[in-house]
């Protein structure tokens, strides 16, 4: 699962002076105070201290592997905005800042992306400089939660809000700008109590100023810091919305009902208040942001989400996959492909043609290996990529058989015709072969020392091999259905709904003895026992052997089918052996006896009954 965090900074190692560049004062400037060490000044005032992070990817990487974080999505801060300036320098300077994103996200192998922002005081100039920024590979935008006196359901920032759905851009609400602060000079508190409450502010705005009612489902808005005090503080806003008519505002709905309207970030800082959120917003609505690498922000990022007491389908949803779509990265991936595509295509004469990376979709291919051990153990790369090759193998072997069941099953309806047999025997002579493959490919594993191995076990836990939801649907393709092993894929519904249809699809050993049935090999008693059907089916195997002239096709389907079988079965002993190799009879991260209980499947065979035919043939 991919740890993806949406809410963190940057600010690059240097910038022009952008006071000297706009003519006028107190604007953001970097003051280096020892290596790896600056302070962000603005004018004459310290505003904050930083360290390289900010500007230095290869340390980003580092911490983001020290913390298990795949992906960052950084933006500027919001001391940048600058939405009380001239738009002109507002959008100068949003230029500078989201080029400079780019740049450091180019070295980021991959991992680091961005949010652009943009002068939000001029919807137009916004407009064009996100249209910009998204051709340029930024996937959304940081704004933040006020422009002066205007709040986020002012008509502009509603039209803006609207080019950013067309656009598929992201946004993300930072507050900014806290009111109050008069009454704050001390102590931090526009961060700790104007922030929140600014945060609420953005959120009621755009609920009862009728700002989602007019845009359409698809914008996709994300609150930082968990939305600040909306959802604690949701009851209360809800009982004025029932009880006052003048709370009642603009809004179709009650406010509970737009819940399911925008996201939060989990920078809330106390497992509580984390599973008050989830539970009042939802577990699709929350998002890891850490606001790294600033003092305020998570120290171990995803530390809070990853000791909280929330079951791991939630907690998955939070760490990544909530991301996932909220970034659309799926879309974004396939934009960028098309991009390369499009790059090659002015590069070369042969225009239109794909190349080797975006047809094969490398890039992608190889960002899916996240080891977990920290520091990174060697091994784990290898441990990945092994099980990831036997997942890609399952599905063309998912694939294959499934076109077998087909042609078998038409091989019924149509006994004269001989093409659809020769089709089966084909493809299984493929399966055969990647079996063979498989069986193989253990032995690359055992390369690895049992020691190497021990050093990052404790981080799979309790992921192990019974969730793997190809080889259930390839036993149940084949025929053997146990409803039992259902229970490992509840976490993930996807694969426990699909293994469910397999449940109840033909099988392989149905379609097999299907067919014989059409070509009158096989009759079957409406009442005969299980032991009367089984032996019924073996005879009709038999037959077939015994007339070898008139039956050569369907033998070879029963020779492929056995040696198919036969080669599960190795692969569950070769299992077996890398099993007692690398921890011996230890019990499973599954929960299992290991060995020992893997040793009981040997006896499965998809086929028993073109085993049963050999022991019935005379000479
Ligand atoms: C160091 C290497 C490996 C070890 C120590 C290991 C260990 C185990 C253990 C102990 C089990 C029993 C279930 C449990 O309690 O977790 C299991 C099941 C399983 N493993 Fe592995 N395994 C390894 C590599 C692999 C590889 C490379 C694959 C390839 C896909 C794989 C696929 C499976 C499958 C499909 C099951 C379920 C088998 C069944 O239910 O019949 N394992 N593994």
């Amino acid at each position: 699962m991919p740890v993806i965090d949406i809410h963190n900074h940057f600010f690059p190692g240097a910038w022009p002076d952008l006071a000297a560049r706009y003519g006028t004062p107190n604007w953001p400037w970097i003051k280096h105070t020892e290596p790896g060490k600056a302070d962000v000044m603005i004018g004459d005032r310290f505003f904050r201290h930083i360290y390289s992070a900010c500007w230095d990817p290869q340390k980003r990487l580092e911490e983001m592997d020290r913390d298990g974080v795949a992906m960052q999505v950084l933006s500027a801060t919001p001391v940048l905005f600058a939405y009380d300036r001239p738009a002109e320098h507002a959008l100068d300077c949003a230029q500078l800042f989201n080029d400079a994103a780019l740049e450091l996200c180019a070295q980021g192998k991959g991992r680091l992306r961005a949010l652009c922002q943009v002068p939000l005081q001029d919807v137009d100039a916004a407009c064009k400089e996100l249209s910009r920024s998204m051709r340029a590979g930024h996937l959304g935008v940081q704004i933040g939660n006020h422009v002066g006196e205007k709040n986020l359901d002012d008509p502009g920032i509603v039209t803006f809000l609207q080019h950013c759905a067309d656009e598929g851009a992201a946004v993300l609400v930072h507050p900014w700008d806290m009111f109050g602060q008069s009454r704050m000079p001390k102590y931090m508190m526009p961060w700790t109590v104007g922030m929140p409450a600014e945060t609420q502010l953005g959120i009621v705005a755009m609920i009862l100023g009728g700002a989602f009612d007019k845009l359409p489902r698809s914008i996709r808005v994300c609150f930082a810091h968990g939305g600040g005090s909306f959802a604690f503080l949701l009851g209360r806003l809800q009982n004025a919305w029932q009880h006052h008519p003048v709370a009642r505002g603009l809004c179709e709905l009650a406010p509970k009902d737009y819940l399911n309207r925008f996201y939060v970030d989990s920078a809330v800082f106390d497992p509580r208040a984390l599973k008050y959120l989830v539970d009042t917003m939802g577990a699709e609505r929350v998002m890891l942001g850490s606001d790294y690498p600033f003092p305020l922000g998570e120290h171990r990022v995803g530390e809070l989400i990853r000791s909280s007491d929330l079951p791991q389908h939630t907690k998955s949803r939070l760490l990544g996959e909530n991301a996932e779509e909220f970034l659309n990265l799926s879309r974004n991936a396939a934009i960028e492909s098309a991009q390369t595509d499009k790059a090659s295509e002015l590069a070369s004469p042969e225009s239109h043609q794909l190349t080797y990376s975006s047809y094969l979709r490398v890039p992608e291919l190889l960002q899916l290996q996240h080891p977990q051990s920290r520091p990174q153990h060697h091994d784990e790369l290898l441990f990945i990529i092994v099980h990831q090759t036997y997942e890609l193998w399952f599905k063309e072997l998912l694939h294959d058989l499934d076109a077998v069941v087909a042609n078998l099953q038409d091989a019924g309806k149509n006994p004269e015709s001989r093409d659809e047999v020769y089709e089966a025997a084909r493809l299984l002579r493929r399966c055969t072969e990647i079996t063979r493959v498989l069986v193989e490919q253990f032995t690359i594993l055992e390369t690895m020392l049992p020691t190497h191995f021990l050093a990052f076990r404790g981080k799979l836990e309790p992921a192990s091999g019974f969730q793997s939801e190809q080889f259930r649907e390839l036993e149940f393709l084949c025929g053997l259905k146990d409803e039992k092993m259902l229970r490992y894929h509840r976490p993930t519904p996807e694969a426990h709904a699909q293994l469910e249809r397999r449940l109840k699809e033909p099988s392989l050993h149905d379609a097999f003895f299907e067919a014989l049935c059409s070509m009158g090999k096989l009759q079957i008693e409406k009442n005969a026992s299980e032991r009367e059907r089984f032996d019924a089916r073996a005879r009709a195997v038999l037959s077939l052997y015994r007339d070898e002239p008139s039956h050569r096709d369907w033998i070879d389907v029963c020779e492929r089918l056995t040696e198919f079988d036969e080669l599960v079965v190795g692969w569950r002993l070769r299992h077996i052996q890398l099993v007692e190799r690398v921890i011996g009879t230890r019990m499973g991260t599954g929960g299992s006896a290991g060995s020992s209980y893997l040793k009981l499947t040997l006896d499965k065979k998809f086929f028993p009954e073109l085993w049963e035919a050999r022991t019935l043939l005379t000479e």
